[in-house]
């Protein structure tokens, strides 16, 4: 049946072999699906994620005779081949995926064609060592300088169509300022443009296209100009060894150390990089507008609110890149996702498809600016290879947006068909036609407009930023000092989704502060909260009791879950002391629906301050079991866990005091068993006075860092350009956990458990440090 995976493992081959099936080079025959598979055909051209999405559901790896390729479609199926580089090698990443025909080859002679190693399609250990030495380019600060230039090419652009009121803003700006700021980033003198975009084109043709026996020679003829240009380049440059950017790094390199950065190197990155740099960020900011444009009140969210355009440029990175496959070769047998591919397969990895996989991204298909781990995404590749110029098509896409959202945020997207470039890998319309009212621009009202830009540290988002807006829809006191909050979208449109166990955090004036949500579970329309007035805190909840109306706008992030139901169990017990009621109620909603058994302890000082009795009591009767404190009531947490049970887990919310009481007196039972959510940081934080440095190896990117005493692990990852997703950064979510290679970890979170501790093969990032000179992290 097509829904078969061709695995060809020592099971054997799982079809009937039939003269008329088409087979795999392992000789088993491919299921219809795949052998109708043709990237060059409608669907993939239109959609990748789309066209594959069959083969994530179903065989998400398979052969593909048409191409000669095998096909892998899942996320973590692709992410492993580009975490082990030693087997699946990038050597044909640049390969003529359509073998020239012998006139085309003829006219690539005639140039003296000699495109060979880069950086993309290079192995270990040469790529690493060239990859290192040409680093430096690429620091956050060295990238920060460029910003001013990228400014003022778009405002330039800008300026020039700002009262058209109607333009193709591909041809008019989004391929020509990432030519130019690409040309200024390596030192290229500027030169014919127009000719430059041909060549660009021509080469993607040529390397990831299909061209026809007559396109094909055309072609060729491009790319052997392309080549020859880039020849001549490269020798003027070589000539001024005074310039400045990325290429005359290389031809510096070239000079000190010619084995490791080698003539043709240079003259074959030239080539390359010209597209590499230029194209992947042009086609990335025309997929960006033309989804954030087709969704007007996305894109009025993003003019409301430009905090979040880090962020939606990279989900749109995610949800529509413009790199959309990328190719390996595997150097002996290897399995991927239970298939094994034999030594010489060649994989095309569609990491369109990747980051449309539900097992990896929650709703993939929604384009959702408010996502916090688009980050992950295989837009820019993964591991040592990873796209090294990230952080500037980041920046370009930022500043195009920013400009935009700011000085023309009644821009329309026209009606139109969209066009591609017909290849496997570089996806993004050829127009994109937009329409806007310049009566209407804000400029023409308030000059200001047109220069009050708005900066973006370089860089992946940070999650910090991902805040949304709601309105303040009930205040209402719940017990004594407790304020019940709704909160619901300034729209009228639904609220996000959220589990038992999730906070927001809100943002009121200068404070950010994390309460669980505690309304019912499938309420559309609103989030609630309850908030205790806590004298001795920090000022954040006398803030809200003070001030908080009806009608009042703030921001807040989330939903986020921490503190996540495990579903499957046959009992529980729920504690909550005092106001870490609020996600146990949930909680407790939720195992009542699904018809588990559970009990539900709650603290507190007195039924007066004691917030949702009623509800509780009306939903929970049977279960619950209450502890006034001023009634002599006592909960007694040793006599009520002096029993282990293998099949009952505990979740539990309130102060440090109950908690820590909790886990010595849970001490006993199972690991695994008790769950807890702390709302508090403390013994998280670094103190520099005391720390002491130490080095981290990286055995995906291949590098070696050193982490000082006044920075975290984290701080040292992301300033050597590794993306780790984060959130509270105070070891209390989880979300920057990475997996420990070797070495013996300093833990200071409050997430993992104390044999996940013992097992030393994870840690949080923001907080834990080395016990001794070294670790090894699998990044
Ligand atoms: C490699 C995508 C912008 C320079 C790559 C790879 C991808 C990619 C998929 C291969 C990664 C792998 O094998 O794991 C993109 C996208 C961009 C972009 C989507 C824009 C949105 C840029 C820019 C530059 C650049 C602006 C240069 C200034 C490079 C280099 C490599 C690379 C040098 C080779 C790295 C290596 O193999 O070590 N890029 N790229 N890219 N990219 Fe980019
Ligand atoms: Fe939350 Fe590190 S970012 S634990």
């Amino acid at each position: 049946s097509a829904t078969r995976r061709t695995d060809t493992g020592a099971g054997g081959c799982p079809f009937n072999a039939s003269a008329e099936r088409p087979m795999a080079p392992t000789g088993c025959p491919v299921s219809p699906r795949a052998a109708a598979f043709d990237p060059f055909e409608r669907p993939y051209q239109l959609d990748p994620a789309e066209a594959l999405r069959w083969s994530r559901e179903q065989e998400p790896v398979f052969y593909s005779p048409r191409l000669g390729y095998w096909v892998v479609s899942r996320y973590d199926d692709i992410k492993a081949i580009f975490r082990d580089n030693l087997t699946f090698s990038p050597s044909i990443a640049l390969e003529k995926i359509t073998p020239a025909s012998a006139a085309a080859q003829a006219v690539l002679e005639r140039y003296d064609y000699g495109m060979n190693r880069t950086l993309v399609n290079e192995d270990e250990p040469a790529h690493m060592a060239r990859r290192r030495e040409l680093l430096e380019a690429f620091t956050p600060e060295a990238l920060e300088a460029h910003a001013p230039m990228v400014r003022r090419l778009v405002r330039d652009k800008l300026d020039a169509i700002v009262d058209c009121g109607r333009a193709d803003l591909v041809a008019e700006m989004f391929w020509e300022v990432p030519l130019t700021v690409a040309l200024h980033f390596l030192g290229v003198p500027e030169e014919d443009m127009e000719q430059l975009r041909r060549f660009s084109v021509a080469h993607t043709l040529n390397t990831w296209g299909r061209p026809s026996p007559a396109q094909q020679v055309e072609v060729a003829e491009g790319v052997g100009k392309f080549w020859q240009y880039a020849g001549q380049v490269l020798k003027k440059m070589q000539d001024q060894p005074h310039g400045h950017g990325w290429m005359y790094d290389m031809i510096a390199k070239n000079r000190q150390k010619p084995d490791v950065v080698t003539d043709n190197y240079l003259h074959s990155m030239m080539m390359a990089i010209i597209v590499a740099a230029h194209e992947t960020t042009a086609l990335a900011t025309a997929n960006a507008f033309r989804q954030l444009l087709s969704r007007p009140a996305v894109w009025a969210e993003l003019c409301a609110n430009p905090e979040l355009i880090p962020a939606a440029a990279e989900e749109c990175l995610r949800h529509s890149g413009s790199v959309v496959a990328w190719r390996r070769i595997a150097i002996r047998d290897a399995e991927v996702g239970g298939v094994t591919i034999p030594e010489g397969g060649r994989i095309l990895m569609v990491t369109a498809s990747a980051n449309h996989d539900p097992a990896h991204f929650e709703n993939p298909d929604e384009l959702d600016i408010y996502r916090d781990n688009a980050v992950d995404h295989l837009t820019f590749g993964y591991g040592s290879h990873q796209c090294m110029g990230k952080n500037l098509g980041r920046m370009e896409m930022r500043i195009f947006l920013e400009e935009f959202t700011r000085r023309l945020p009644h821009l329309e997207l026209e009606e139109q068909e969209f066009t591609f470039l017909p290849n496997t890998s570089f996806r993004g319309p050829e127009a994109l036609w937009v329409r806007w009212e310049p009566t209407m621009n804000p400029e023409r009202r308030d000059p200001a407009v047109r220069s009050a830009q708005r900066d973006f540290p370089v860089g992946a988002p940070s999650r910090q930023d991902i805040a949304r807006e709601m309105v303040v829809a009930k205040v209402q006191a719940t017990a004594e000092g407790v304020l019940q909050i709704a909160l619901e979208d300034p729209h009228g449109g639904r609220v996000p989704d959220w589990s038992p166990g999730s906070h927001v955090d809100l943002i009121v004036g200068d404070y950010v502060r994390k309460y669980s949500l505690c309304g019912e579970l499938d309420d559309p329309y609103w989030l609630q909260i309850a908030v205790l007035r806590e004298p001795q805190g920090r000022g954040g909840s006398a803030w809200i009791h003070e001030h908080l109306e009806p009608g009042q706008t703030l921001r807040l992030r989330g939903p986020k879950n921490h503190f996540r139901l495990d579903e499957s169990a046959p009992h529980y017990v729920l504690i909550a002391g005092g106001i870490g009621i609020t996600p146990i109620i949930a909680m407790a909603d939720r195992l009542k629906r699904l018809g588990k058994s559970y009990a539900l302890h709650y603290a507190g000082r007195s039924r007066a301050s004691m917030a949702f009795i009623e509800r509780l009591e009306r939903d929970h009767g049977e279960a619950l079991r209450l502890y006034p404190k001023a009634e002599g009531a006592r909960l007694d947490l040793a006599g009520l866990l002096a029993e282990p049970h293998e099949a009952t887990l505990l979740y539990a919310c309130g102060p440090e005091r109950l908690l820590t009481a909790l886990e010595s007196s849970a001490a006993h039972w199972p690991d695994g068993s008790l769950h807890v959510e702390h709302f508090s940081s403390e013994g998280t934080l670094f103190d520099p006075a005391t720390e002491h440095a130490f080095e981290v190896q990286l055995t995906d990117s291949e590098l070696t860092l050193s982490v000082p005493p006044d920075r975290t692990l984290l701080q040292s990852l992301r300033a050597a350009g590794v993306d780790v997703p984060s959130d509270c950064e105070e070891g209390l979510c989880g979300s920057c956990q990475v997996e420990v290679v070797e070495g013996e970890v300093d833990h200071r979170d409050k997430v993992l458990t104390a044999a996940e501790r013992a097992g030393q093969d994870r840690l949080m990032s923001c907080c834990s440090r080395a016990k001794g000179k070294k670790l090894v992290l699998a990044l």
